[in-house]
């Protein structure tokens, strides 16, 4: 019998996926969810132009190993150069090639405890060594990760802006500020999943190119396509052609290529599905408070709700909204993890959503 053999390193790592999917949990309870609000998808969907471009889109053909149209379309939106862009397979995906190119077993790597996680899950893959600061009340604190990064000399500093699970956000101008303490010959990842989501003058005004930082955005959340993975990274060309050494040539399939092309160019549905995310941001704001409870302020396409007490009454919540159906997800760290965190829905979502939270805090409060 022959056996693979694991490096070391794999043999050293958990077999686990860092999130448990919601289709995983609807097995688990042999029921699906009334409201899908853990995965901060979009439920007002992709723009109709997206749908029919991706129905038509023939796949006994392989995608366009370099994305040609769709990097020429998002450097004529942001007014860039296609040099400065590179489309892969989600943030996540491009998060994990990243890693690959710049993080070897023993390298110092800089993230907030309690931060958006696939990070870590890729730089424990490649024997990387995370170091974590803790927020600063409810926000990622850039000095605090950049004087980190000086400390143990990091090749990567990973900052979520709008953040990931608490909604927060710093304008653009504090980020750019505090650039200046970026030690040298460290990156920072900045992750604009939610940007589209987030107030004018959340994005820093610096050039695509900077070397200092890449960014990753997504079409996953206000465009509506989370499940063609389509994410791109925007940087200096050094770093974008360095992409191509590791990167899955073949990963973005045709249907997701002509989705997010024609969601790209539909404004108007993308003005309305930012609409319709600012109006589920209230209503689960409404909800928290005739609950008694207080919702956090957010510039993503949820909202945390600090539910008073600690991590334990929080996952108490959880279980029992997701006990009526409601999927809902929280923060893993204290002090985060006082809160839950509601993706926005549909009114007939919420609707659901607020009739099942008094009885889940009712029964949180008798068992913790
Ligand atoms: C901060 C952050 N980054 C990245 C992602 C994943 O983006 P993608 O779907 O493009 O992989 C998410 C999804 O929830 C997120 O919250």
């Amino acid at each position: 019998m022959t056996h693979a053999r694991l490096t070391p390193l794999a043999q050293s790592l958990p077999a686990s996926v860092p999130f448990v999917g919601p289709e995983t949990q609807e097995r688990v309870r042999g029921a699906a969810f009334d409201a899908r609000l853990g995965a901060n998808e979009n439920v007002f969907g992709a723009s109709p132009n997206a749908r029919a471009a991706m129905a038509e889109a023939d796949a006994w053909m392989y995608g366009d190993p370099e994305s040609h149209d769709l990097i020429a379309a998002l450097a004529a939106h942001l007014r860039t150069d296609p040099a400065h862009i590179m489309v892969g397979e989600g943030i996540d995906g491009l998060l994990g090639y990243l890693v690959r190119l710049c993080v070897g077993e023993g390298d110092a790597v800089v993230t907030s405890d309690g931060a958006y996680p696939t990070f870590n899950y890729h730089v424990a893959g490649f024997g990387g060594v995370l170091h974590k600061v803790p927020y600063k009340g409810d926000h990622e604190d850039p000095m605090a990760l950049f004087s980190k990064a000086a400390e143990v000399d990091a090749k990567l500093v990973y900052l979520a802006n709008p953040d990931n699970p608490m909604g927060s956000w710093h304008e653009g101008d504090t980020i750019v500020r505090a650039l200046d303490e970026l030690p040298q010959g460290c990156l920072l990842v900045l992750d604009e999943a939610y940007i589209d989501c987030a107030p004018p003058g959340t994005a820093p005004d610096l050039s695509f190119d900077d070397p200092r930082l890449v960014r990753m955005r997504t079409f996953s959340k206000a465009y509506g396509l989370a499940g063609a993975r389509v994410g791109y990274a925007l940087g200096h060309p050094d770093l974008i052609t360095a992409f191509h050494k590791v990167r899955n040539h073949f990963g973005m399939n045709r249907a997701a290529q002509a989705g997010a092309l024609a969601a790209l160019e539909d404004d108007a549905h993308l003005a309305h599905v930012l609409d319709q995310i600012d109006g589920a941001r209230r209503r689960i704001a409404e909800i928290a408070i005739d609950n008694g409870l207080a919702p956090l302020p957010s510039a993503a396409n949820f909202v945390a709700i600090d539910c008073g007490r600690d991590g334990a009454f929080a996952k108490a919540v959880l279980d029992g909204l997701i006990a009526r159906g409601i999927f809902v997800r929280m923060p893993f760290a204290v002090p985060q993890n006082r809160c839950i965190r509601v993706s926005c829905g549909t009114p007939e979502d919420l609707d659901a959503f607020a009739a099942a939270l008094p009885k889940a805090l009712a029964d949180a409060a008798t068992k913790v």
